[in-house]
């Protein structure tokens, strides 16, 4: 019954459920000699762990999760996959936001946190190497005493390398820039087991002109072409003062126009933040605070205590030409959390309006903010307007059917509307299963097929988290 019910949910053809039938004991008997057995498990209570992320998207469970302890013994157990034809699916935090990781076709499932070594630090060159399992925070704090550290946040604690994997971004992308500016090289272990240095074995160069950038085809693949197993960052110095503050606008019209004036300005700005009136209701509610409900900006200067302050002075004119309400403003790290609590809580808060249902996460990018925000004006809105990349959070009851079909619909006509505007499907999140659809409207046939062909070189059977992306 269960083989059954699990090759229901993959909706496999005949002759492959067959072979995934017959799979378990050899193979599982030749991961555990490359991994040890403790480290291998087909228990079905693990698999389900590993068959989800933080999304709407259903619980697919691998065959066979694996833990393995170095790159030497990732490429072992990926040849093995390989040679036995079956998929390949990394995971570290699980906390994705696009069904990246469910085992849609089944296979061995590579939970890749018990790697988590820090190496090669140089303060000098600003750069740092980690493992799958280093999360943001524990670099962050590993560097507290360095003077440096990693900014780019997603929200989630999430791994760097499965960051990398997916190109996130985050709050402070608009000073800092996204995942793509901060990869300088990786360890990829490709299908067949060979490990790849992207940028060359140990290299951490600022600049280079030496061919194809093999970094960049890797960040954002979610997993299709290779297992990240090692990243080296770019690290930034700390500011040395932080200044947080919250405005509330007349109108979304008026906040985002004091967003773009603000960029004109040359004001650097680490992070700009826009709630919606309906948000920040839900948010008061939530969090028992008593802001206007009303359209409402969410900054953070860097910088040193002169520059801050210049840059807030600026920002405070821009606020006040463009109708907002008089700067809340905070130094201390306590108050500037107690400013930024509507911001950091706008998840739960959204949770929190139909209690005991899940979220489903919908976000669009347009590259003008403006104009996408202007026609969709109203809802559950939490934008990183810095960047025109915003979400609109739905809030629905997963038993309801219709109500999901809905919500799908929605989301695709947010998508279609970024793409109408010369913006993209996904600013972060990635394409996943859910918007393999869009790809193909975003970046025309051509460029899709050339992006098979890519996969097909690096991944010729189609083993590396198949069913996402393309
Ligand atoms: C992955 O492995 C780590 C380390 O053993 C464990 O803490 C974590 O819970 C695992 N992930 C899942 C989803 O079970
Ligand atoms: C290659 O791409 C990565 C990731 O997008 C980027 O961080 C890096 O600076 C690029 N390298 C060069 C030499 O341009």
């Amino acid at each position: 019954v269960q083989t059954a019910l699990r090759l229901q949910t993959r909706g496999l053809t005949p002759s492959r459920s067959q072979l995934f039938s017959h799979m378990p004991g050899e193979l599982v008997k030749a991961l555990r000699a490359v991994a040890g057995s403790p480290n291998v498990s087909t228990a079905l209570a693990v698999r389900e762990q590993h068959g989800r992320d933080e999304s709407m998207h259903r619980c697919s469970p691998p065959d066979a999760v694996v833990w393995p302890q170095d790159v030497e013994q990732v490429s072992k157990l990926a040849g093995i996959c390989y040679s036995h034809g079956v998929p390949i699916i990394p995971f570290s935090t699980g906390t994705g936001l696009e069904g990246g990781v469910t085992a849609v076709r089944g296979g061995v499932c590579f939970n890749l946190t018990r790697m988590d070594r820090i190496t090669a630090l140089s303060t000098e060159d600003f750069t740092v190497a980690v493992e799958p399992g280093v999360t943001r925070k524990a670099l962050n704090s590993y560097l507290r005493d360095t003077g440096l550290w990693f900014p780019v946040d997603p929200g989630a604690d999430a791994s760097l390398c499965g960051m990398a994997a997916t190109s996130a971004s985050g709050t402070n992308a608009v000073r800092y820039g996204t995942m793509r500016h901060n990869v300088l090289n990786l360890q990829v272990v490709l299908a067949d087991g060979r490990v790849l240095h992207t940028a060359g074995r140990g290299r951490h160069f600022r600049k280079s002109a030496a061919g194809y950038n093999l970094t960049g085809l890797f960040v954002g693949s979610e997993g299709t072409l290779g297992l990240i197993t090692q990243a080296t960052l770019r690290l930034h110095g700390s500011p040395e003062a932080i200044v947080a503050a919250v405005c509330a606008f007349p109108s979304v019209h008026a906040a985002v126009g004091c967003t773009v004036q603000v960029l004109q300005a040359g004001i650097p700005v680490a992070r700009i933040e826009f709630l919606d009136d309906v948000m920040m209701a839900a948010c008061n509610r939530f969090s028992g605070l008593s802001y206007a409900v009303s359209p409402t900006l969410f900054l953070e200067f860097h910088g040193s205590p002169g520059s801050v302050e210049e840059q807030v002075r600026q920002a405070g004119e821009i606020v006040q030409l463009n109708g907002g309400s008089d700067f809340a403003w905070a130094w201390e790290l306590e108050a500037r959390n107690k400013l930024w609590a509507a911001r950091h809580n706008a998840w739960y808060a959204a949770l929190a309006l139909r209690p005991g249902s899940k979220v489903g996460y919908l976000t669009a990018e347009s590259c003008s903010p403006f104009k996408q925000l202007v026609c969709v004006s109203s809802g559950l809105i939490v934008g990183h307007v810095g960047d025109g990349n915003f979400h609109c959070i739905l809030v629905f009851d997963p038993a309801d059917l219709d109500e999901i079909q809905r919500v799908k619909e929605f989301a695709t006509r947010l998508a279609r509307q970024a793409l109408a505007l010369d913006g993209t499907c996904t600013g972060e999140h990635g394409i996943g299963l859910g918007k393999r659809h869009l790809l193909c409207e975003e970046i025309g046939e051509l460029g899709l097929t050339i992006m098979r062909q890519i996969k097909a070189i690096l991944d010729p059977k189609n083993l590396m988290n198949p069913g996402k992306v393309l």
